[in-house]
């Protein structure tokens, strides 16, 4: 008979889509099959995430993940016997182990911390064998999860706020943002800006949506070849990464791929940026570098980023200033907040306290919520849990560094979290989201609503 109750853990070192190690974790409920998972690895990190723990030295130039094995694997006895099923108290466990880690005798040199990338690994794979105990799908079991932190929720908040009549409430297909072009240090630093992509708002079915974006990628690999830029090297996250001539230039791109595709931009398929802008932040100033030397001002990011707003189809930007910037993003989120998403990812890095710090400075108006950046699955729910009180739309999102683990797939339906953010349409760690996501979409009970996930708002 299988049980949820949690009988080995076992951890190992794999490789991420960069070669780089990362943590992979076997959790075994009695008589179920192991439930495995993957830890995700950002490149263009914010300072506030949680942390990543590497070995240093010179085996992978550093970037070896030993330790943090060696921690999974001391931690995990003790949660033999527990019942798999409790996510939550798992991770509680797994945070007080965090705080209390350089005095616990499992550390083994003075100092040490517990890497985020050990506890996730664990908590994602405790969901799965939680899943495998009890023979449903990853995705009934996240919804069922979700389900205890959203009926904690606030409804007097959650009944206020107009994103939240369709998000959160069941679980259904989400808007997937795809990265078409790809800049900053996902791609060598040939542009400035670090994702262009799109959302196809006018599919009818996520299949559909699929198949438009796939088309516009080789349409715009067939435009950037013609007019003489790479169309066929990828960067990190499976985007073009053409040496453009402006960063504007990528824009008109997009859209005269759209176009080439037949599609209609704005109305069937809308841009969205990821400009990472901590990552030409500097001593209060913004570098720009693909158009020569640009030393730009919070207001002068905000002036540009409105006028493309003007003049292209842009429904949402990331990151547009950086993550301690936070008067430059209130005044952002003051011009531009009633006309386009605005997502704070190395701003609010998936965590309570940050979240809850821009929505009393009315900054923002979205989240991105990424697993690692808070080191458990229940820290991730959290985190979307204040946002839909908060009125924020949650944008579930991959790593540059990826792998075969498609968890985000499943919990973005099963959350209804609305959007996903997983990287572009090649390089198989990506595909393992986007396939995942097919098979979900076989189930006529996770509908797809394209652009009505913003119906009510001023975004619609
Ligand atoms: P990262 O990039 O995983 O390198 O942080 C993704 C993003 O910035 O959204
Ligand atoms: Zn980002």
């Amino acid at each position: 008979m299988t049980t949820t109750r949690i009988e080995r853990i076992h951890a190992r070192e794999v490789l991420d889509s960069r070669g780089r190690p990362t943590v992979e974790v076997e959790v075994t409920c009695a008589g179920a099959r192991p439930g495995r998972a993957i830890v995700p690895s950002g490149a263009s990190t914010g300072t506030f995430e949680a942390l990543e723990l590497r070995d240093g030295g010179d085996r992978y130039d550093g970037y070896g993940v030993q330790t943090a094995v060696r921690q999974a694997l001391a931690i995990g006895p003790q949660f033999v016997g527990q019942d798999a099923s409790e996510q939550s108290r798992i991770d509680a466990t797994l945070t007080e182990l965090t705080k209390a880690w350089p005095t616990s005798p499992y550390a083994s040199n003075a100092g040490e911390r517990l890497g985020a990338n050990a506890t996730l690994g664990i908590s994602l794979a405790v969901a799965y064998a939680a899943a495998e105990g009890q023979s449903i799908p990853l995705v009934e079991h996240l919804h069922q999860l979700w389900q205890q932190v959203f009926k904690a929720a606030n409804a007097a908040l959650l009944n206020q706020g107009m994103a939240t009549s369709l998000l959160g409430r069941k679980p259904f297909m989400p808007l997937p943002m795809v990265n078409m072009i790809s800049g900053g240090k996902h791609a060598g630093g040939n542009l400035d800006f670090q994702d262009y992509l799109i959302m196809p708002l006018g599919a009818k079915s996520y299949p559909q949506a699929l198949e438009w974006i796939v088309r516009i990628y080789w349409r715009l690999g067939k435009l950037l070849t013609k007019a003489g830029y790479e169309g066929v090297l990828v960067g990190d996250e499976g985007g073009y990464g053409p040496k453009l001539k402006s960063n504007e230039e990528a824009l008109n791109f997009v859209v005269e791929a759209i176009s080439a595709a037949g599609l209609a931009p704005g109305k069937d398929v809308a841009i969205a940026l990821d400009v990472a802008s901590s990552h030409f932040f500097r001593d209060g100033t913004y570098r720009l570098a693909a158009t020569g030397d640009q030393q730009l001002q919070a207001g002068d990011v905000i002036d540009l980023l409105e006028g493309w707003v003007d003049r292209y189809p842009i429904l949402s930007i990331e990151d547009g200033l950086a993550e301690d910037d936070w008067l430059g993003w209130q005044k952002l989120t003051q011009r531009l907040g009633h006309r386009v998403q605005l997502i704070g990812d190395d701003l609010f890095v998936t965590n309570t306290e940050r979240l809850r710090e821009g929505v009393e400075k009315k900054v923002a108006n979205s989240v991105l919520v990424k697993v690692n950046q808070i080191g458990t699955l229940s820290g991730a729910m959290d985190a979307m849990r204040l946002a839909l009180e908060s009125d924020y739309r949650p944008v579930i999102s991959a790593r540059s560094g990826e792998t075969e683990d498609a968890t985000i797939a499943d919990l973005a339906v099963a959350t209804g979290a609305g959007q996903i953010k997983i990287g572009s349409i090649a390089r198989s760690e990506r595909l393992a989201k986007y396939n995942q996501l097919l098979r979900l979409a076989e189930n006529s009970e996770f509908p797809y609503y394209g652009r009505a996930i913003f119906r009510e708002s001023k975004l619609s």
